[in-house]
């Protein structure tokens, strides 16, 4: 394998084309063959529901080489269900685990020479998207849907690795209503937080808190992450919002499960706006984010500061990406090798 020459610790989190994509169609009842292909583009009707009436859904997971020279992807299962899960409730047909997981390994096969290397602090993007494409101009589910997946090499989201954040909290406009979709990466949520987040980027912070929209009063997440807070003592809490208007975090969950591992309480519940001063740390996670760290969340009701990186966001963050590169055990089972 002769790996690409790229600035591997400096490659942003942006699109670059990679050699192959994978997509598949759904028609007539049943999952077409994937197929592989170096065309970047896609031809779909005019009227299909993904695009009037935002019929579509995406995912984002990542490949890591590891200390061994193998490639590792993190919990791909997670991201198959949390598709269906989306399509289920978007009326939309999704791929079976086999095929997800299938599309998955392949592709990072087919460009393993974009999978940037152990240690880097890089990896490989992978963006599986699923949408409706019958021509439709009812407000009707689509029969025939597309899954299909690029691969492109990225950086951390924010700046560089464990590097701090700046929020502000979102005071107006919400992200998603409790009994709405904001539990589904549907692309219109993404839509919907555009204006908001470029408001508070244009104010010189890196992202937002958005709050739940029943109250304003719990936080629920960022445009692009979810957030956690850390008590420190002689026990110290790993505080994460429950809402129904979060996305569920694969991150979140892996960390919620190595914060018991190391011994910390978990709490998972409402977290009130208030609740912000009583944090040590603060971070935000999700897979391009990885963990970053809050140094400073500023709101109408005051400004928070924050250790960013503290100690325990440092070692929820080594535990967590030693799994994924391959040093440090994965004693749940987390990592898929692809060959
Ligand atoms: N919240 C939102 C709104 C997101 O877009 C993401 C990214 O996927 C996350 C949270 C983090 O989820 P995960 O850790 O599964 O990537
Ligand atoms: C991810 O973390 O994988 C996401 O999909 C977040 C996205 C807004 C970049």
């Amino acid at each position: 394998m002769d790996r690409v020459i790229l600035d591997w610790p400096n490659l942003g989190f942006h699109v670059r084309e990679t050699d192959i994509n994978v997509r598949c169609h759904y028609q007539g009842g049943e999952w077409g063959p994937l197929e592989f292909s170096d065309n970047h583009n896609l031809t779909i009707p005019m009227a299909a529901t993904a695009l009037h009436y935002g019929q579509s859904i995406f995912e984002g997971l990542k490949a890591f080489e590891t200390v061994d020279g193998r490639v590792a992807i993190f919990r791909p299962d997670e991201n198959a269900a949390r598709m269906q899960y989306g399509a289920r409730k978007l009326l939309m047909e999704a791929p079976p685990t086999s095929l997800f997981l299938e599309a998955v390994s392949e592709l990072v096969r087919q460009n393993r020479r974009f999978v940037p290397p152990a240690g880097s602090g890089a990896a490989l993007y992978l963006r599986p998207l699923l949408f409706g494409t019958s021509p439709l101009l009812g407000v009707r589910p689509a029969k025939e849907f597309t899954f299909c997946m690029f691969a492109t090499p990225v950086g951390p989201y924010f700046r560089s690795v464990l590097s701090p954040i700046r929020l502000r909290v979102e005071r107006e406009s919400h992200r998603a209503a409790p009994l709405g979709i904001g539990d589904v990466k549907a692309a219109g949520n993404y839509a919907a937080s555009m204006r908001s987040v470029g408001a508070a980027k244009h104010a010189g912070f890196d992202n937002v808190l958005y709050l739940d929209a029943r109250e304003s009063r719990y936080i629920d997440e960022t445009g692009a992450t979810n957030f956690f807070g850390i008590q420190s003592g002689d026990q110290h809490r790993y505080i994460t919002p429950r809402s129904n208007s979060i996305l569920a975090s694969i991150t979140n969950k892996s960390l919620m499960t190595i914060a018991d591992d190391l011994g910390y309480l978990v709490e998972h519940r409402p977290i009130a706006v208030d609740e912000l001063s009583s944090f040590d740390e603060a971070g935000a996670c999700g897979t391009a984010a990885v963990i970053t760290p809050i140094q400073e969340i500023v709101d109408s009701s005051g400004t928070y500061g924050y250790v960013a990186p503290g100690p325990v966001t440092r070692k929820l963050y080594d535990r967590l990406t030693g799994i994924q590169a391959g040093v440090m055990e994965d004693t749940h089972g987390w990592v898929h090798y692809v060959d």
